[in-house]
């Protein structure tokens, strides 16, 4: 089918998900780190998260939900592949070429989004301006990290937020008015505050200073107070601005699928929208905060459950380092979602 014949605007077609099996509790961090169980879920609302083993990979967990949203899809042709993660393989290349080459699509096109935790909006985005520019009809967007191989090992504070998993999309060319459209996305930066979630080291500022970084500049560090203030603000801003172009007031929401950053912040910028903690979707409890993979693994998960049906009026929004944060609108599709566990 052509693009002009398809439409040019992007509509979900199917989901997957992927988890690595090992499961990390809060007891298991505790046994080597001055932190508990109670701490970590009165604090976080997290019980749970998966890591991978030693030589699991981001692309490993790409490939594995990748293939299964093609097998949702029922579409295997897809034309271009978009990773939005913060962990890649390796600095350089991109992971996306050596993803979509493992899956079968060699040849189309293939690069990684970098936004931390609002990656998978930022990639939304992105797909829907190749569907709409005609460069691609079928695009595989794909949200996959290996946070557990950044954290450091003596942090607290992050071992016990962040976890590992993948999950994708397909996004075919439809048109606007069916359901699974992709509504207006609201995306946002603000770099005045790059500091406060960052790697110091292995970038060509670290590099280029002649000084060889310290051991703990290698891995992931984040200000949490802060980072969550900004969390709050910005998401609800975000998500506000997206209702307006939706057409849509706070009452409207069916569903809202909030970044599963901290489940905190989940309910209060649900609480300051004036969504009803019912419609909230969360699943932070089992799998922690996995940055560009956490809203499509919650739209997965959500749909192959239950919690999402098909009219539902979907909210979506994330916020992450950068800063950088996002927003966007559907109604949820009749589509197939297959999380792996
Ligand atoms: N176990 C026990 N104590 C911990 C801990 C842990 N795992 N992590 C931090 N603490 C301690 C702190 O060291 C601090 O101790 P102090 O008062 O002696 O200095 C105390 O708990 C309170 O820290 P504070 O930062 O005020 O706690 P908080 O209630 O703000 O929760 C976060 C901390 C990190 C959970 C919270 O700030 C947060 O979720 N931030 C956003 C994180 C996030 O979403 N990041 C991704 C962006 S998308």
């Amino acid at each position: 089918m052509s693009a002009a014949r398809a439409g040019t605007h992007a509509v979900v077609a199917g989901l997957g998900s992927y988890l690595p099996p090992r499961i990390v509790t809060n007891d298991d961090l505790a046994a080597h780190l001055d932190t508990s169980d109670e701490w970590i879920r009165s604090r976080t609302g997290i019980a749970t998260r998966r890591w991978v083993e030693r030589g699991v990979s981001t692309s490993d967990l790409a490939v594995e939900a990748g293939m299964l949203a093609m097998k949702a899809a029922d579409d295997d042709m897809v034309d271009a592949v978009v990773l939005a993660t913060t962990t890649p393989d390796r600095l350089c290349p991109a992971t996306a070429p050596e993803v979509a080459a493992r899956l079968g699509l060699t040849g189309r096109a293939a690069f990684d989004v970098s936004a931390v935790c609002a990656g998978f909006l930022y990639g939304v985005a992105v797909s829907a301006g190749l569907v709409a520019s005609g460069a691609a009809t079928r695009v595989l967007l794909i949200g996959a990290e290996t946070y557990s191989t950044i954290l450091d090992p003596a942090d607290r504070t992050t071992r016990a937020i962040f976890g590992d998993g993948a999950a994708a999309l397909v996004l075919r060319a439809g048109r606007a008015d069916e359901p699974g459209a992709i509504g207006r996305c609201v995306l946002g930066s603000d770099g005045e505050h790059s500091e406060l979630i960052n790697i110091p080291a292995g970038g060509s500022r670290q590099r280029s200073s002649g000084v060889p970084a310290a051991p703990a500049e290698h891995y992931f560090q984040m200000r949490g107070g802060d980072v969550y203030r900004h969390a709050v603000e910005r998401m609800t801003a975000a998500a506000l601005e997206s209702l307006e172009l939706a057409g849509w007031e706070p009452g409207d929401v069916d569903r809202f699928v909030p970044h599963q950053a901290n489940a905190r912040i989940a309910a209060a910028v649900a609480e300051r929208l004036g969504i009803e903690p019912a419609r909230v979707l969360g699943n932070i409890a089992e799998v922690g905060n996995t940055a560009a993979a956490s809203v499509p693994l919650l739209l997965t998960e959500s749909a192959a459950d239950g919690r999402l049906e098909p009219g539902h009026r979907v909210l979506v929004a994330a916020f992450g380092g950068g800063l950088a944060w996002g927003a966007t609108t559907l109604v949820w599709p009749h589509v197939t979602a297959l999380p792996s566990r």
